[in-house]
């Protein structure tokens, strides 16, 4: 068994694999948009992978795996690392040889580059590769989940309605709360975010998202952000049919009276009727309330891992 470089005469083999594995994600999740399903969905990928000659080939007789670093600078937690997108491996968990000469092909790389993190994306439905990264001191760190759109009963005793510029005051506010919130203990993220202000007005001048208040009387409560084909998350998990959910926040004292759930249920209401099929979202699993919360109305589809070194 051996690794080598993926090269051009890899193509055909490694786009079976991404195929294959999305297949066995596809089964498992029905709420996923099926974005990589055919080789036309995924010969840019595999193109790409082999021009920026990073991604690496398991052969044991034939091609039973890959590695790629798809991404290698500042991560989005403002530390610098290498990261493995979820159609850049295709690990054997069966195979633990297989695995380590794949994960050591980065860590390699990462001391040849003094690079201390390393991030992967994989399918949630791939358990066994979970519990190897686990093995190799790897955490938990963001989940994609999804839900297919339903035909709720949405119920507005509160008001939602769509924020505007007259609300900055009260969206500032509820957004320092958030940022705060995952500063804080238990969260503790453990990155800085920038000012509140121009976050707002760039949220409200962009036409692919929609910034949404929960309002009791003319108090605003809440807040939630919806992207147009965007999850926030994997490159897997948004498509044109998906509608993604960011930004939530309710109030802490008015939390636990099912107001979140509200939102989500307007939300399946909103996206049903602008003709989307997925609902989205992606949350730092290290976020106590987030993690009660989505995966009450979502299914995990994604899990992203960090193992720092150092
Ligand atoms: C996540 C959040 C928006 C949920 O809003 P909420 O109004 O408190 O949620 P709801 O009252 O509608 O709760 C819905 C369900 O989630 C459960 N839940 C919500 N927060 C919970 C918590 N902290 N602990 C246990 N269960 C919780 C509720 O018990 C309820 O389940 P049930 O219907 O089976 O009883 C809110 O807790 C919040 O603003 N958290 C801080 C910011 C944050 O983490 N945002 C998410 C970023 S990804």
């Amino acid at each position: 068994m051996r690794i080598e470089k993926m090269k051009l005469e890899h193509r055909v083999k490694v786009g079976l694999l991404i195929i294959e594995k999305f297949k066995k994600s596809y089964d498992a999740f029905i709420m996923l948009p099926r974005k990589y399903t055919l080789e036309s969905d995924v010969s840019d990928l595999v193109n790409e992978m082999i021009e920026n000659e990073k991604a690496v080939v398991l052969i044991d007789d034939d091609i039973i795996g890959f590695i790629d670093i798809s991404y290698e600078g500042e991560m989005f937690y403002n530390k610098q690392g290498v990261y493995t997108a979820e159609w850049g491996n295709c690990i054997p968990s069966n195979n633990l040889k297989g695995c380590l000469l794949l994960l050591n092909y980065i860590y390699d790389y990462m001391n040849d580059h003094k690079l201390l993190d390393h991030t992967i994306s994989v399918m949630e439905n791939e358990k066994g590769v979970i519990e190897k990264l686990f093995n190799m001191s790897y955490g938990s760190r963001c989940m994609d989940a999804h839900a297919l759109i339903e035909n709720k009963s949405f119920s507005n005793e509160m008001t939602i309605r769509e924020a505007t510029m007259d609300d900055m005051g009260e969206l500032k506010t509820l957004l320092k709360i958030l940022h705060k919130h995952m500063q804080m203990p238990p969260t503790l993220i453990g990155m800085s975010y920038s000012k509140e202000e121009p976050i707002i007005k760039k949220w409200l001048s962009d036409d692919a998202s929609k910034l949404w208040v929960m309002c009791d009387a003319n108090k605003v409560i809440g807040m939630m952000k919806t992207v147009n084909g965007a999850s926030g998350g994997c490159d897997c998990s948004s498509d044109d049919e998906t509608l993604g959910i960011q930004d939530t926040i309710i109030l802490s004292d008015v939390q636990g009276q099912g107001l979140g759930k509200c939102f989500v249920d307007f939300v399946h209401d909103y996206g049903q009727k602008n003709g989307f099929k997925y609902l989205a979202v992606d949350f730092e699993t290290m976020n106590p309330t987030a993690q009660y919360f989505w995966p009450k109305y979502f299914t995990p589809t994604v899990r992203s891992l960090i193992r720092s070194i150092g």
